[in-house]
């Protein structure tokens, strides 16, 4: 039974208290908080200790895994105090803001022998699944040219009631970072490829009260020659679905929210739609890509096996780098060459 600890009482807790929770191989034992009120309500409805001070928690003596649920610039000093101190670490998206302390906690894991897992949870969508599959298969061949879009709506009050988003040095940008992540995410898996070229614009066109980008614009070109070109706003008025588009050579695939299609060139039609897994995560949002309890026992299994979780830190590098580069070539107006 492996002992679990969480760092973060905030909004996304639930779906890591819940999941460790339905998860036989993992026991929660302690959760942590700077916020005494929200660490005691969660402590008390696991049942387990509350923590003020994530040193107190993250000890090999207690737990073998934290959770670390916190602002994204704490993403890499908590893990990184996770994995010098000996304890496993899966910690939300981003891995970081910068590139170099995401690169830094891979090497210390590595050092170390620990597990170092990053949630990108969409990745276990069914909707995603179906389409990995046909990709890795050959049955879709390579993507030629893949498109994302993203028109979210995150008013101002919801920067005003953060003390972290909105912030260039808390959350470490906007739309980009934190919304579109997930989708660009899925995009760069599918197309599977190193990225040659990054051109983007960054934009706040909208928001009065924070200073990070509302509207991200790029286009991406891989070494293979596969390009992906994205568009992401969180200043629509409604949160409409996330759509993936991907043109390959052997047929054509689109993901809308919960549903996909992949139409073949041969005339035949895959398509699915996401499935409950039954699973009621209370207090929780309704996050797209409700799967987080799918890769924390992924996660779980891969610290129990002594194996690398299927998205490991290393694996998490990948659209870290597309991020930073995202971010260097909005704020420089430079194209980046890799
Ligand atoms: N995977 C997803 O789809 C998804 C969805 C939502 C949020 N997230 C991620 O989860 C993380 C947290 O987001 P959130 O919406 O829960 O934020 P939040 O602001 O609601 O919660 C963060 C919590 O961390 C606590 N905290 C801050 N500093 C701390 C410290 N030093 N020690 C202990 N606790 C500390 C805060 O008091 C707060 O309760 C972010 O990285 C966010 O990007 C991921």
């Amino acid at each position: 039974m492996l002992k679990v600890g969480i760092v973060g009482c905030g909004n996304i807790f639930t779906m890591h208290a819940t999941s460790c929770d339905h998860l036989e191989n993992a026991q929660l034992v302690g959760v942590c908080d700077i916020k005494k009120d929200r660490a005691d309500a969660a402590a008390k409805k696991y049942n387990v200790k509350a923590y003020y001070d994530y040193k107190e928690l993250i000890d090999p003596e207690k737990i073998d895994v934290v959770h670390v649920c916190v602002p994204h610039y704490l993403h890499p000093i908590i893990s990184k105090f996770a994995l010098e101190h000996g304890v496993n670490v899966i910690c939300e998206k981003p891995m970081a803001i910068e590139m170099k302390d995401a690169l830094e906690n891979v090497r210390i894991a590595e050092e170390k022998g620990l597990k170092y897992g990053i949630i990108f949870q969409c990745r276990y969508n069914d909707t995603s699944r179906m389409i990995k599959d046909a990709l890795d298969s050959g049955k879709l061949g390579k993507v030629i040219s893949a498109r994302c879009t993203l028109t979210w709506c995150k008013p101002d009050s919801y920067y005003s009631l953060s003390d972290w988003k909105g912030t260039w040095d808390k959350e470490g940008g906007g739309v980009i970072i934190d919304q579109a992540i997930h989708s660009l995410d899925l995009a760069n898996w599918f197309i599977g490829d190193e990225i040659e070229e990054v051109q983007a614009h960054l934009a706040n066109r909208a928001h009065t009260i924070m200073e990070v980008d509302d509207t991200g614009e790029g286009y991406i070109r891989y070494k293979n020659g596969a390009t992906l070109s994205f568009w992401a706003m969180n200043n629509y008025g409604c949160d409409d679905p996330i759509e993936i588009r991907l043109y390959c050579e052997k047929g054509k695939a689109v993901m809308s929210y919960d549903d996909a299609r992949i139409e073949f060139n041969d005339g035949t039609v895959l398509s699915t739609s996401q499935q409950s897994d039954g699973i009621y995560y209370e207090g929780g949002k309704d996050y797209w890509g409700f799967r987080h309890i799918r890769q924390i026992e992924d996660y779980y299994k891969a610290v129990e096996e002594d194996r690398e979780p299927f998205i490991s830190g290393k694996e998490a590098l990948k659209i870290q780098k597309l991020v930073c580069a995202i971010y260097e070539s909005g704020k420089t107006g430079k194209t980046l060459k890799f």
